[in-house]
């Protein structure tokens, strides 16, 4: 028979202010008694922007290009925020700044494209991302870009690229998620994978 679990008793929670601004609340730790390990307890929709990011900074992820064509206009972006839904329909989902107004084209299109980058495509990942500050229109100038089914822009050289059709959205705090079913699949030359990780690339 389980023991009974005896429910920690949860300090009040402090409010304060820290030098940029943002209003936080006081970790609160507590003994499991259980397992005698500290947990922390944290009321998921107090915690500042800052820490949220500075914790997330840590976790490793796989830089894409996601691409939509709408009425002639195409339009790329550098995210890491993609992962696989299911196999099943083969589905998977990416998010975006819903506060950009130029990523509206992805709503707009019904369709849209993930292109998987590799190590040696650092420089595509910089122009996408708008730091090399290369006009929107100009970046599809650099790497080779075809089309599957969709006519999603497809970066030829992708490690992988999944061509989707959009089956649904969700707006969630800033960010929009897009769930696409992947209608056509490239696999590109297997090579080291392209990763961002504590606020810089890195290869895998
Ligand atoms: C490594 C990296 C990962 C990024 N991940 C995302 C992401 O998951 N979602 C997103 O909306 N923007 C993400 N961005 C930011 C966009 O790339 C950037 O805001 C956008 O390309 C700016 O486009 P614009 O210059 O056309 O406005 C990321 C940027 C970098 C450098």
């Amino acid at each position: 028979m389980a023991a009974s679990v005896e429910r920690p008793r949860l300090p009040r929670l402090t409010k304060k202010n820290d030098a940029t601004g943002f209003i936080f609340y006081r970790s609160v730790y507590v003994l499991d008694r259980n397992t005698d390990l500290e947990t922390a307890v944290l009321d998921k929709t107090q915690l500042d922007p800052l820490t949220y990011r500075h914790a997330m900074s840590r976790l490793a992820g796989h830089v894409h290009i996601v691409t939509a064509e709408h009425r002639g206009e195409r339009r790329g972006v550098t995210i890491t925020a993609a992962c696989s839904v299911s196999d099943n329909p083969a589905t998977l989902l990416v998010c975006l700044n819903a506060t950009n107004p130029k990523n509206g084209i992805f709503t707009d299109s019904g369709s849209f494209a993930l292109n998987l980058l590799g190590a040696d495509q650092m420089d595509l990942a910089h122009v996408f991302s708008g730091k090399n500050h290369v006009d929107p229109t100009a970046r599809f100038e650099h790497g080779t870009w075809g089309t599957l089914e969709t006519g999603a822009p497809v970066l030829q050289q992708a490690v992988a690229a999944f061509d989707c059709r959009l089956i649904d959205i969700k707006t969630v705090a800033t960010h929009i998620v897009l769930f696409g079913e992947v209608v056509a699949v490239t696999l590109g030359e297997q090579k080291p994978a392209l990763v961002y990780l504590d606020r810089d690339y890195r290869t895998l």
